[in-house]
């Protein structure tokens, strides 16, 4: 038989935020209570109240002795916050109420005064982007970081031959730098992505009030300027409700981190004992508890699943938007939380990744040895018989098959292979042939725009070389 529950409510249950046996009034604040993800907006939010607070001074709307005393007890309360002995409350709420309750607490009356034209909808808005574009203006820093870091590796390896692979089945050799300024380039696009969500969003919502604007003689221009947007937002309405920002970043978010996952993931690959194309640094693995043998690429596989959250808080916050009437409704506070998380996310990411992209190491040799595997020269024998023996590409293809075949059987690469034989194949064959048939041989052909030869990449390390030092 089941065990009846006790009455007497248990320890967990005693402690603030027990669900059992809570009152109304307990649960609703259990619920509405934001003040433990929202303290992160801070700084924002003080940001915001001493921009607000001096356009009121400007305006005549409040006096400018009182601005004096809002300015001086929100320092205050910023070296509280820094110090880590601000009270935070969760009877108050949010870090709206909090923060201006802890101002009537220093400065008194004059505190009553900074929400005048103002309201908390207009203030969350406000505080909320400022803090999706400091961390935007953070993403491009560590973008441009990673970026360095495998322009870097580039330049030392224009010239490390390596398999590339088509359905990671062996293809052409390609050189190593080639393929890590392909990572380059797609973070360069997550970069301008991020560029432009940022140049999008930065329009003040500050001054919108609740929803339909204020009475007084606000300058929404000077508040907007103050706090670095390039204007006001043209409608109350949309200013206190709108999300996309937050949308458009965490999709350039997520768009990058499916960027981190495949790099992670041909970490996780390279670094295994199948491959060994690189090697990581204790730095960046871990031992296993118990086979003393392995070198596991964790942090490699973190940063792969971590879309996972970034994602995630994409759909979680399309979610909580999209059946939304206008204007401000509560459920936007629940705005935050998965912003905070996947930006948390890419954080880490991004200067992991930044940091596994130094540290790894190419092990050339092996990287040549696989190149030259699986026939991967294959096409340049075809493209030979085309170009040398003006054979149309159908029959040469045809013919390198067979060579291919014979190769195979015999156990040996196209380059290991006897002329004579292929001769029984193709009697125009001459020995020429042998000079596009190794890996190295091969890549330095590719020299079409673009292409994996070492001097096309490396007039691309030159031209990355620019673009970054601009
Ligand atoms: N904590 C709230 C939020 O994050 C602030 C806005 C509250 N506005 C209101 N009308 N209750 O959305």
């Amino acid at each position: 038989m089941a065990k009846r529950p006790s009455k007497k409510p248990s320890k967990g249950q005693q402690m603030w935020g027990g669900r059992f046996n809570a009152s109304p009034g307990e649960l609703m604040q259990a619920i509405n209570v934001s003040i433990d993800f929202d303290k992160r907006l801070a700084a924002q939010d003080i940001r915001g109240s001493k921009a607000h607070s001096a356009m009121l001074a400007e305006q005549g709307i409040i006096t400018k002795k009182d601005m004096k005393a809002i300015h001086k007890g929100l320092r205050a309360i910023e070296k509280e916050i820094a110090d880590g002995t601000f009270p935070f409350s969760h009877d108050l709420e949010d870090i709206h109420l909090n923060i201006e309750s802890r101002l009537k607490d220093l400065i008194g009356d004059a505190a009553g005064r900074l929400h005048t034209g103002r309201s908390r909808n207009d203030q969350v808005a406000t505080d909320f982007r400022l803090w999706v574009r400091d961390n935007l203006d953070q993403f491009d820093a560590q973008l441009e970081k990673l970026m360095r870091a495998l322009l870097e590796k580039a330049a030392e390896n224009t010239d490390t031959i390596m398999p590339g692979f088509t359905h990671l089945q062996s293809a052409q050799p390609v050189t190593f730098g080639h393929h890590m300024l392909a990572y380059l380039e797609m973070f360069a696009r997550d970069r301008a992505r991020m560029q432009d969500c940022r140049a999008r969003m930065n329009e003040s919502p500050l001054g919108a009030a609740a929803l339909a604007g204020t009475p007084y003689p606000i300058d929404r221009k000077a508040t907007a300027k103050e706090l670095g947007f390039a204007r006001p937002m043209a409608n109350s309405l949309d200013a206190v409700s709108a999300r996309d920002f937050a949308l458009e970043a965490l999709s350039a978010a997520s768009i990058c981190a499916t960027h981190l996952s495949r790099l992670s993931e041909e970490i996780v690959i390279w670094t295994s004992a199948q491959f060994q194309f690189i090697k990581l640094t204790d730095a960046f693995t871990t031992g296993s508890s118990i086979m003393p043998q392995k070198r596991n690429p964790d942090a490699a596989e973190l940063i792969r699943a971590k879309v996972g959250r970034i994602m995630g808080a994409l759909t979680s916050l399309t979610i909580v938007m999209k059946g939304l009437p206008l204007a401000y409704s509560k459920d936007m506070q629940e705005d935050k939380e998965p912003v905070f998380d996947a930006f948390d996310a890419l954080d880490l990411g991004l200067a992991a990744m930044a940091g596994m992209v130094t540290d790894m190491q190419p092990n050339k040799e092996r990287l040549a040895e696989a190149a030259g595997a699986a026939y991967s020269t294959a096409t340049d024998l075809a493209d030979w018989l085309v170009r040398k023996l003006d054979m149309p590409f159908r029959n040469a293809h045809h013919v390198t098959g067979t060579i291919v075949v014979m190769a195979e059987k015999q156990g040996v690469t196209l380059d290991a292979l006897a002329l004579e034989d292929m001769q029984k194949v193709e009697p125009k064959i001459t020995k020429y042939v042998y000079s596009v048939l190794s890996p190295l041989a091969s890549a330095k052909s590719r020299v079409s725009y673009g292409g994996t030869a070492p001097r096309e990449v490396r007039k691309q390390v030159k031209r990355w070389q620019k673009v970054l030092d601009k």
